[in-house]
């Protein structure tokens, strides 16, 4: 299958791994798990379409706001698939990059993803960046913060603050995707989204596969970017000539 117009980044809010769990009288975490599933095709199929990055919402600041229970089979989900995975994607040419307020989590997580990122840091053939304790806002500040501290002076264009965000060297997500039928960005990449395409389906993550992601795609290469220019720049440019005649 060939695009005229292809993502280079594609963003995901991995959503619906409870409501999957529940709808098969499963707990919540039977959810998580079978969303690692998920993953990996997402993984696979980025590969094989030529996606450079892959952004994975995996868990944001609010969700600590969930059962004890469910926050701590999350972390051990985290670092068992990380374990797990690491080395193998390394084989395929995947950088892998977390982004987030990574000090929350304990040393053995912590050391598991320097290690993942150390061995993948010089692969460049798709870079798959997992948001954990990520929020949008948080990155606005912390790069606020960073630039005020290294600069003595506040940012006057958006181009300056960029270099700053977790995001720092990554182009901005060109598809948006969400699962579980909100439509809702939920404080992920707000300031990186600020041009990208929606995409939005009802099938909850462990569902989403091979097929659903190349229904995103066909649908982002129908799309029109604009990035706020006009239409048609030529035309429309005549049209407000002509109105002003
Ligand atoms: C949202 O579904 C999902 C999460 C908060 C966790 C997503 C994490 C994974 C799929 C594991 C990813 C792991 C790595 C290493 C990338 P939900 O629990 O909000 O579902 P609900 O809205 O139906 O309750």
């Amino acid at each position: 299958m060939s695009f005229e117009q292809k993502p280079c980044h594609v963003a995901i809010v991995m959503d619906g791994n409870g409501r999957w769990a529940n709808s098969r009288s499963l707990k919540r975490t039977i959810g998580h798990q079978a969303g690692i599933t998920a993953v990996k095709g997402v993984v696979k199929s980025s590969l094989k379409h030529g996606i450079e990055v892959l952004s994975l919402f995996a868990f944001g600041q609010d969700n600590w706001k969930r059962s004890d229970e469910e926050t701590s089979f999350l972390m051990q989900l985290f670092y068992r698939s990380l374990e797990g995975e690491y080395k193998k994607l390394h084989a395929q040419g995947v950088r892998i990059r977390f982004i987030g307020e990574l000090s929350a989590f304990s040393d053995k997580l912590l050391g598991m993803i320097k290690e993942a990122e150390t061995l993948t840091q010089c692969n460049s053939r798709l870079t798959v960046v997992i948001a954990v304790n990520y929020s949008g806002q948080w990155d606005i500040l912390q790069a606020m913060h960073k630039y005020q501290v290294q600069q003595h002076s506040l940012p006057q264009t958006p181009g300056s603050l960029a270099p700053y965000l977790a995001t720092s060297g990554l182009p901005d997500p060109d598809l948006f995707i969400r699962t579980s039928g909100e439509q809702r960005i939920s404080n992920f990449m707000l300031w990186q989204l600020a041009y990208t395409e929606l995409y939005f389906t009802q099938v909850f993550w462990p569902d989403f596969d091979a097929n659903i992601f190349e229904v995103a795609l066909r649908w982002f290469d129908t799309r029109k970017r604009r990035f706020g220019n006009a239409k048609d720049n030529a035309n429309n440019a005549k049209t407000i000539k002509d109105e002003h005649e």
